[in-house]
């Protein structure tokens, strides 16, 4: 059983189910009568993706984009590279962006700013969980579903070389199991 390889739960499944109605919500209402493109963050955000849009009960545009930030082992370095892009323009489009983490927030601030600069109308962004390092970037997260410590972590879409996306929770792998 995988889930016995985590040494400790920080969100359970009941938790993240509940936020992720709760986020649904509160996306309906800012976006009444209005255009919603929510860009998914791949790989991580395939199960916010999921969840958040079967959680909407109204229209709503998916596209996803891959980008890469460079960096060592778990840190990244702002420095981003595109792996795959939109597949259609967004000019004009109110967009939001969902994410998995925000840990240092290079990421999706340039992710942000590229998006702008490609003529949206707005872009926002989501992510399910912030660490605390985010704080110290300039990056306005509107939607956020849990605040956690700055432990490394996995499930709910976030990996640990590329395994543990498939948990429905979010937790630390023991020890033994970082190689
Ligand atoms: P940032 O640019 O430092 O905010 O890093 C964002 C990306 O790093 C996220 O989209 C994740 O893919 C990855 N990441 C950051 N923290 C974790 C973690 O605790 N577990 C797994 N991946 C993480
Ligand atoms: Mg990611």
């Amino acid at each position: 059983m995988i889930g016995n390889e985590v040494e400790r739960v920080v969100v359970t499944e009941d938790e993240i189910s509940a936020k992720v109605k709760e986020l649904a919500g509160r996306i309906e209402t800012d976006y009444r009568d209005r255009d919603l493109l929510m860009v998914g963050v791949l790989k991580g955000a395939i199960m916010a993706m999921a969840d958040l849009s079967r959680a909407l009960q109204r229209h709503v545009d998916m596209d996803w984009m891959a980008v890469s930030s460079y960096g060592s082992g778990t840190k990244s370095s702002g420095v981003v590279r595109i792996l795959k892009d939109l597949d259609r323009d967004i000019t004009g489009r109110e967009v939001l962006i969902v994410e998995d983490i925000v840990d240092s927030g290079l990421t999706l601030s340039w992710l942000k700013a590229n998006l702008e600069s490609r003529g949206a109308k707005s872009v926002e962004i989501l992510a399910i969980l912030r660490k605390p390092d985010a704080a110290k970037v300039d990056v306005k997260v509107k939607y956020v579903g849990f605040e956690i410590p700055a432990d490394f972590v996995v499930g709910y879409g976030l990996d640990y070389n590329e395994k543990y996306r498939n948990l429905p929770f979010v937790g630390v792998l023991a020890k033994h199991m970082y190689s």
